[in-house]
């Protein structure tokens, strides 16, 4: 397989317009939405695949679901183009997103020759994997059937796409320090079997290894200053060998008097000092402001 040369860009922005709050796209702005509205640019790489293949229409509204490139995240194609995820909990839902309901045909010998399917919204404001996403990122490495470590779930929002993503044959190991975020966590995770909550600190990963096997990806979102070592930590107890890494890098609290470009350049060494090799980096505008997301392999195999 041919490995992109690791490199650094900017967002592209992509389909989704910031909530107004002064430009900024914070967090907080995204709230209650539950998606976003398209705007002419950024649909390219971060958009749906094969126009018009394997959509859905839903009743009245006219919506139609597209597989996105990456595995497990489709595109609502409506009104206004939303980023969303098959609902792993069909009625369900997790931080107040919309569902979106489509009819497709049921498979052959179904007793109703309609079958409705369910998907979930995932706001880009809210979820720096869905901002990824929407910016184009090459790979997720997040997937169908797919174990992931996830650090830093705090209640559970992305870690439920996430859910929803690698469906009923994978399995999210979801670790949150902060009890308050572990409460709304453990209740994900009641109703998503596919999410095993772990309240602990990830500084720690000894602490949880017996309920954690080996995965294919890690993911981290903890905004802490030595995040860096607590993902090459948990990647030396739990990634396979040539499994991945996304890491999301809040500039602001690894070094809030530093270049947000300088701080994301001195993670990536320190990554390549822990056996893990960055592939990608980009940053997440229009949806998060000095933010990057940094993917890339760990202990590679070496070249032939
Ligand atoms: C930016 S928030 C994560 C948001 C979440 N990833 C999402 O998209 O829904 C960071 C979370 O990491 C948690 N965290 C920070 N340091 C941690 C640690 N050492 N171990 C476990 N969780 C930690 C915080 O409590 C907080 O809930």
């Amino acid at each position: 397989m041919a490995r992109l040369a690791f490199s650094a860009r900017g967002g592209r922005g992509g389909g989704f317009k910031s909530p107004g709050r002064g430009g900024r796209g914070g967090r907080g702005g995204g709230r209650g939405r539950g998606g976003g509205t398209p705007r002419g640019r950024g649909r390219g790489r971060g958009g749906a695949r094969g126009g018009g293949r394997g959509g859905a229409r839903g009743p009245g509204a006219k919506v139609i679901v597209e597989p996105h490139r990456h595995g497990g995240v489709f595109i609502a194609k409506g009104k206004e183009d939303v980023l969303v995820t098959k609902n792993l909990v069909p009625g369900d839902t997790v931080y107040g997103e919309k569902k979106i309901e489509v009819e497709l045909p049921a498979p052959e010998g179904s007793a109703n020759p309609i079958q409705k399917v369910e998907y979930r919204s995932w706001n880009p404001f809210r979820s720096k994997l869905a901002a990824a996403i929407l910016g184009g990122v090459e790979k997720i490495h997040i997937a169908p059937g797919k174990r992931v470590l996830y650090l830093g779930a705090a209640s559970g929002t992305t870690v439920s796409h996430v859910s929803d993503i690698v469906g009923p044959e994978g399995l999210v190991y979801a670790v949150e320090f902060s009890h308050r975020s572990g409460r709304d966590l453990l209740n994900v995770a009641k109703k998503r079997t596919n999410i095993v909550p772990i309240i602990e600190d990830a500084r720690h990963p000894h602490k949880y290894r017996m309920l954690v096997g080996m995965v294919d990806c890690v993911f981290a979102d903890v905004a802490q200053p030595d995040q860096t070592r607590i993902v090459a930590l948990n990647s030396h107890h739990f990634l396979k060998t040539g499994g991945h890494f996304v890491i999301s890098i809040k500039a602001s609290c690894i070094d809030s008097t530093a270049k947000p470009e300088a701080v994301f350049a001195s993670e990536v060494k320190k990554m390549k000092a822990e056996k893990m090799k960055p592939q990608e980096q980009l940053t997440l505008e229009p949806y998060e402001r000095d933010h990057a997301v940094v993917v890339g392999i760990y202990r590679p195999p070496p070249k032939k």
